[in-house]
Formats: structure tokens, C-alpha cells, sequence
């Protein structure tokens, strides 16, 4: 039987890892997978995080089960760090940010939504996500890599025009992977309005907080949006935000202005992640609880990931200088928001630059912006512009 399978294709971002660490190339960059690298190119444990898992380590007694839901002081704490405080959500602990859109996607299935509207480009692991939960998936242009405009009215006519009662639409809460693109007030509330009128259910992906503009102006848009419509999902990652990667540390909420209606909604969410892995692991949620729920932790750990902004926003000036020289739209490089930009660039390029100059970046074009340090940058421009590599 298993004879007959084919072989499935790698993960576009994931393999580039692989292919990276075996390259023997001394100058070699990693623009791939989305991971802060600090200006020596490591991706640092948070010393908030080093802290709370010294402490947990005196303190924790048992490693009995927590429970289906996961760690409710985490669940708690992580929602007000995303939605502020006041608003209520049916919520559950996830194996990252990447379980909650599982959960969020199979949550919908039950409530009888069968399609989701996903702008072009968006993450390259949301369509498999939805459709292996049995939606299917409508695209929309989003944005235009050459001119690197937001494709904002094209978005909203297509919501118009096609989207039905019970659809689910997809939207990034801030740092849009993988353009960096930033929708303005007035396209989010006119995003909003459509939700509204044709009865939809947005599903905000929420996982690169703080590497915007800050923690709570990131939040703002979702929060408004929160406010506005009477039924949302979100989907949150602490992978980024409080550097747990590998720790696989999320939440779903999904909101509802009635009580009975949340009670429900927790217990459908519990059943699906019981039926898929459980329970979700305990470490990363653990910390994160610690961490917002201490002062001094938490006002450490904001100090280091506004650090790693700045950095990041230091480097996209840089690189919107250098760019900008060989097409003027890539100006906007500095004023997108968040770890990824998209160059215009095609395939061969990208393959020659992986080859003759060890850059490494998806062949969407996407650049982990964060992956850069200063020393780097200017080869990065010249190789790009050498190479007249962007079109
Ligand atoms: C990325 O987009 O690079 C990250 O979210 C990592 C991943 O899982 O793809």
C-alpha cells in the first residue's frame, strides 16, 4: 500500500534551512525562515524567558497533565497581551500559532463554513492548513510586488462581490507575511464594515506582535475589529514575540458576546485538540505566564523585543536606501512593518544568488529582513543590484 504514495514536495521555507547549514560558504546569509537573528546573526533566548524557566525549574513540582485546555492563567494573560483588556473569548491553549489556525479552521467546519478568502501572496502554510480542514480556499490580490502597493480596493471589491453569508476571511493583525505591506485605518475599518454587512467571520492571524511598531499600536487594528463585529476567531503565536519557536506556544479565542454561545465554543475547541494531540505541551505557556504575569519580567522582555524592532527597522532602512537605487518602489521597504518584504524577483535569481553568493531566500521572493545584521547588508544590496537581480 504504502508503494503507491508519492512523494510529497518539501516544505518551500523549511527545507531552506537544511539547505543553509550544509552550504560551506563563510559569507553566507539566511534570509529564509522567519526567526529574529540578533547583529551576530543568533537568535537569542529572551532573558525574560532564560528567567521564568530557572524559576520554574525551583518551583515546578509535578509534570502531571494540566488539563485539555491547557494553562488557564496563560490563556488569560495571552489574550489581554493580544486583544487589551475587557473583551471576552472562548479560549485554548495550541501547539503554536500554527494548531490554533487548525483548531480556528475545524472550529469553522462545525460551524458551517466551507470557504475562506485568503489574499495573494499570504503565508505559504495557510491554504494547507484550511483545506486540510476541509474548506475550501478563494483568493483575492492583495499585493503588487513590483510596485509594492497594498492592493486595498482590489480586496474589498472582492469581499463585496463574492464573498456569502458564513465565509471566513483570513487577515494578518500586523507584520503581513510575507510583504511587510501595512493596511491603513481607513482599509481595515472598510474591511470591518464588509464583515459586518455580509455577515462573515474573520479569522485574524496574530503572530508577530511587537515587531511592528509596538505591542499595543500592532494590536490596535485587531482590537477594532474585535469591537466591531460580533464574531471573530483569533489566532495567536507566542513563537515570535516571546522567542519560544520551538516551544510550539499558541492560543485560539474565538469571541462571542454570549456566555452560553463561549461555553460551547470552548468545548467544540477542546474536542478538536483532544482528538488531534490531547492535550498541548506545557513548557512554552508555562513561561509565557510567568513573564506577563510578573513586572519585572515583563518589562525586561518588552525592553528586549522592542530592541529587536529597532534593530529590524534599522536594517529596512538600510535596505530600502540600497534598493531603491535599482527600482524607486523599493523605498518602501523602510515603511513596511515586521520581519518579511517581497522583492520582485524571479526564480533563477533567486536560485543564482543561493548558488554564487550564498543568499538564501524563498523562491516567492519573500526576505526574512531579520535574518540581516549591518555587516551583511551591503553585500545583500550589491549582489541584488550586480546582479540586476530585481525586475
Ligand atoms: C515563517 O513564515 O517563516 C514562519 O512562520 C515559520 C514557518 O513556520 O513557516
Amino acid at each position: 500500500m504504502f508503494e503507491t504514495l508519492s512523494r510529497e514536495a518539501d516544505d518551500p521555507l523549511l527545507a531552506l534551512t537544511p539547505l543553509f547549514r550544509a552550504d560551506p560558504n563563510p559569507a553566507k546569509v539566511d534570509l529564509g525562515v522567519g526567526v529574529y537573528r540578533d547583529e551576530f546573526g543568533k537568535t537569542p533566548v529572551f532573558r525574560a524567558v532564560k528567567q521564568a524557566e530557572a524559576r520554574l525549574l525551583e518551583t515546578q513540582e509535578t509534570k502531571a497533565y494540566v488539563g485539555p485546555e491547557g494553562d488557564h492563567a496563560f490563556i488569560e494573560a495571552f489574550w489581554t497581551f493580544v486583544a487589551g483588556e475587557g473583551r471576552h473569548a472562548a479560549g485554548v491553549q495550541t501547539v503554536g500559532g500554527t494548531g490554533a489556525l487548525r483548531l480556528a479552521a475545524e472550529l469553522l467546519r462545525r460551524s458551517g463554513t466551507s470557504r475562506i478568502f485568503l489574499g495573494t501572496p499570504t503565508w505559504s502554510n495557510h491554504s494547507a492548513i484550511f483545506e486540510a480542514a476541509g474548506l475550501s480556499v478563494v483568493t483575492y490580490p492583495l499585493f503588487d510586488a513590483t510596485s509594492q502597493r497594498l492592493l486595498a480596493g482590489e480586496m474589498i471589491s472582492v469581499l463585496v462581490d463574492k464573498a456569502e453569508p458564513g465565509d471566513a476571511v483570513l487577515l494578518h493583525a500586523s507584520c503581513h507575511n510575507p510583504t511587510g505591506a501595512v493596511m491603513d485605518d481607513a482599509t481595515w475599518a472598510a474591511v470591518a464594515e464588509v464583515i459586518l454587512e455580509k455577515g462573515l467571520v474573520p479569522v485574524i492571524d496574530s503572530a508577530y506582535q511587537g515587531f511592528g511598531t509596538g505591542i499595543e499600536s500592532d494590536a490596535a487594528p485587531l482590537r477594532r475589529v474585535l469591537d466591531r463585529v460580533p464574531e471573530a476567531i483569533v489566532a495567536a503565536s507566542a513563537s515570535k514575540s516571546f522567542g519560544l519557536y520551538r516551544e510550539r506556544t499558541g492560543a485560539v479565542y474565538a469571541t462571542s458576546a454570549s456566555p452560553e454561545t463561549r461555553d460551547k465554543l470552548k468545548s467544540h475547541l477542546v474536542t478538536i485538540g483532544r482528538g488531534a494531540y490531547s492535550m498541548p505541551p506545557d513548557h512554552g505557556a508555562a513561561v509565557v505566564r510567568t513573564i506577563l504575569t510578573d513586572p519585572e519580567l515583563r518589562t525586561d522582555w518588552r525592553t528586549e523585543l522592542d530592541d529587536a524592532r529597532k534593530r529590524i527597522t534599522a536594517m529596512r532602512a538600510i535596505l530600502a536606501k540600497g534598493l531603491s537605487r535599482l527600482s524607486p518602489a523599493l523605498a518602501a521597504i523602510a515603511t513596511q512593518q515586521g520581519m518579511f518584504s517581497l522583492l520582485p524577483i524571479d526564480e533563477t535569481r533567486i536560485v543564482e544568488l543561493r548558488h554564487r553568493r550564498g543568499i538564501y531566500m524563498p523562491l516567492s521572493g519573500r526576505i526574512n529582513i531579520a535574518g540581516l545584521n549591518s555587516s551583511q547588508a551591503p553585500g545583500v544590496i550589491e549582489a541584488l543590484c550586480a546582479q540586476a537581480a530585481l525586475g
